[in-house]
């Protein structure tokens, strides 16, 4: 099969950790029988001083009339970019892995899915300022939490069977007084366990004993803090990857930021935007029922594993190699891996 992908290099790290991912890529087409149609559009800082929006149209277009989409991350413009992108096109589920590999130092061992509510919340952005008093709305609708509960439980069935629900009812007792009501109800059917965690108790029990959670289900913005939290747990944000899913498109990017205080040094840690992509072509592998996709996925997801596992490291993860380097070793790996079987 042959698929459209819009890819979006982003700001900062963005174009270095973008091109390694982009070679892997090119092995994967020249060993596998799946080939790739990549169009490049702008979005983020540059794009905004260049073409004076962060999010021109033509790129919302470009990852609507694609099969895939991918994006390196953003800079300053990320709420008029990848917030906007995901509101825009109903992006709802945020899929956020974190998981402790061998060879990276991990502060604990974690194998945790954090399943982040993608649209609402504060990150609404409906704010205001009247006399010297700053107002924000948080929006929290019923819709929208069951359907994140949904995607919750798709997850935790083949897993674990465990969930937990992040919230702050007992403060915010309207707001996340219906995402604690509505994900339990949801979650209540099903054969699963559930358990539910303050998000300041959550934030201390992520740190103290890890292991113990799989499915993590929460809304928009305590999802945002704890996925970072989760990600330096496992190694560090340079190896967390994610997944923007709607019911019409889907966009996949680093969790990380565009790092501009590595940017262009050639030092980007490259594995969040090559597992970022091993994310989209098992989702298509899904969702176009595609096992050559499939088989590209778990390529990429093996090879990163034994890769870190050698060694093969840039400097935040205490090893010596460049991101160009990490990403052509990581290529020739795949390819191997395949000719192999
Ligand atoms: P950041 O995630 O860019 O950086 C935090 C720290 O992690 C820095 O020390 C950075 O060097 C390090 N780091 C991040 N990714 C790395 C990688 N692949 N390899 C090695 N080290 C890595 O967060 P920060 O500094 O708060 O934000 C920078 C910019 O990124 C801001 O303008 C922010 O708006 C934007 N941002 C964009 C996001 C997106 O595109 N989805 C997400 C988060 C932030
Ligand atoms: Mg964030």
């Amino acid at each position: 099969m042959r698929y459209r992908v819009a890819w979006m290099k982003g700001d900062g790290i963005g174009p270095e950790i973008s091109d390694a991912a982009i070679e892997v890529l090119n092995s994967i087409q020249e060993s596998l029988p799946i080939s790739f149609d990549i169009k490049f559009y702008d979005l983020g800082d540059r794009s905004k001083i260049e073409r004076g929006s962060a999010l021109p149209e033509e790129t919302v277009e470009g990852i609507k009339s694609s099969d895939a989409s991918i994006k390196g991350p953003v800079g300053e413009s990320a709420f008029e970019s990848i917030v906007a992108i995901r509101q825009k096109l109903d992006l709802y589920a945020n899929i956020r892995p974190a998981r402790s590999y061998e060879g990276v130092p991990h502060a604990g061992k974690i194998d945790a899915i954090i399943v982040r509510e993608n649209t609402e919340d504060l990150y609404k952005g409906i704010e205001f300022e009247v006399q010297g008093v700053a107002t924000s709305l948080r929006i929290i609708s019923e819709k929208a939490t069951r359907r994140i509960a949904k995607v919750a439980a798709t997850y935790a069935i083949k897993r674990r069977k465990h969930v937990t629900v992040v919230h702050k009812a007992n403060v915010l007792r309207v707001s996340d007084g219906l995402f604690r009501r509505v994900a339990l109800e949801e979650l209540g059917s099903g054969g699963l366990t559930v358990d539910e965690k303050y998000v300041d108790a959550m934030s201390m029990a992520l740190i103290r004993n890890p292991e113990q959670f799989d499915i993590i289900l929460t809304p928009n913005v305590y999802g945002d803090i704890l996925s970072d939290e989760a990600s330096q747990i496992a190694g560090g944000l340079g190896f967390a990857a994610s997944a923007n899913i709607g019911d019409l498109s889907s966009l996949f990017e680093p969790v990380h930021g565009s790092a501009p205080d590595i940017a262009g040094k050639g030092v980007a840690n490259p594995y969040s935007m090559v597992m970022s992509l091993s994310m989209m072509l098992n989702h298509i592998g899904i969702s176009r029922s595609d096992n050559e996709a499939m088989r590209a996925s778990a390529a990429i997801s093996s090879v990163v594993e034994k890769s870190i596992k050698g060694g093969i490291l840039t400097p935040d993860a205490g090893g010596r190699l460049t991101t160009k380097e990490v990403g052509r070793e990581l290529a020739k790996g795949v390819k191997e891996f395949v000719q192999t079987g």
